[in-house]
């Protein structure tokens, strides 16, 4: 699925942005201590700042997006910083595109919206006790031509994996950027 924009539109925006890395998302932060010791997939990495976040704690990190800008940003603050990132260059809206990506502790997906049946692809590539951590925009931020309603994070969007996941923490937090959820699954 393509979120808010199409690959050309990311490479421009991480092509403009300062050579800074952005802070990481306060949710991640806020709830590290949720996340399994190991190994973490970033889905749709960006630049990196929570995967950087993710590193200076001590996670091995392999970054996914589709944006090849992004993934060489990425690449050189770890560089810069002495941590080795792995990163795949890969367009999620492609089916199966994350079917051989390996199998991971942690998937993490901020501010990026996996369709359901992705949701059942990923579910076999995380460990016993693993964390998929969400969170994004959710279903009361209001909609307009940037943030669409097929970019918000709907409840049904995790009807596939309820049986193999138990939702150990739900956040729903309003901000100036708008309103946001986080849901904490642990795999069984
Ligand atoms: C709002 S940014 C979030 C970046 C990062 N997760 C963060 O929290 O800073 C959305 C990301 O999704 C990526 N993206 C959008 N559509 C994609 C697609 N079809 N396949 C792979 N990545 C995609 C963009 O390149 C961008 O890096």
């Amino acid at each position: 699925m393509e979120y808010i924009g199409n690959k050309k539109y990311w490479d421009d925006k991480f092509a403009s942005r300062s050579d800074n890395v952005l802070s990481p998302e306060r949710s991640i932060v806020e709830n590290l201590t949720c996340f399994k010791k190991g190994s973490v997939l970033d889905i749709a990495c960006g630049d990196g700042r929570n995967a950087l976040y993710l590193l200076e704690n001590g996670f091995k990190v392999t970054g996914v997006d589709f944006s090849s800008k992004a993934l060489e940003r990425l690449r050189n603050f770890a560089k810069r910083s002495n941590y080795f990132v792995n990163t795949r260059q890969i367009d999620l809206s492609v089916s199966n595109s994350l079917k051989n990506i390996g199998i991971f502790d942690n998937v993490l997906i901020n501010h990026y919206r996996l369709n359901k049946k992705q949701f059942l692809d990923i579910e076999n590539q995380i460990t016993e006790g693993g964390i998929l951590f969400i969170c994004g925009f959710g279903h009361k931020h209001p909609v307009d031509s940037k943030i669409r309603n097929q970019d918000l994070i709907q409840q049904e969007d995790f009807q596939y994996i309820n049986k193999s996941f138990n939702l150990i923490k739900y956040i729903e937090s309003e901000e100036d950027r708008g309103f946001f959820v986080t849901y904490i699954y642990r795999k069984y």
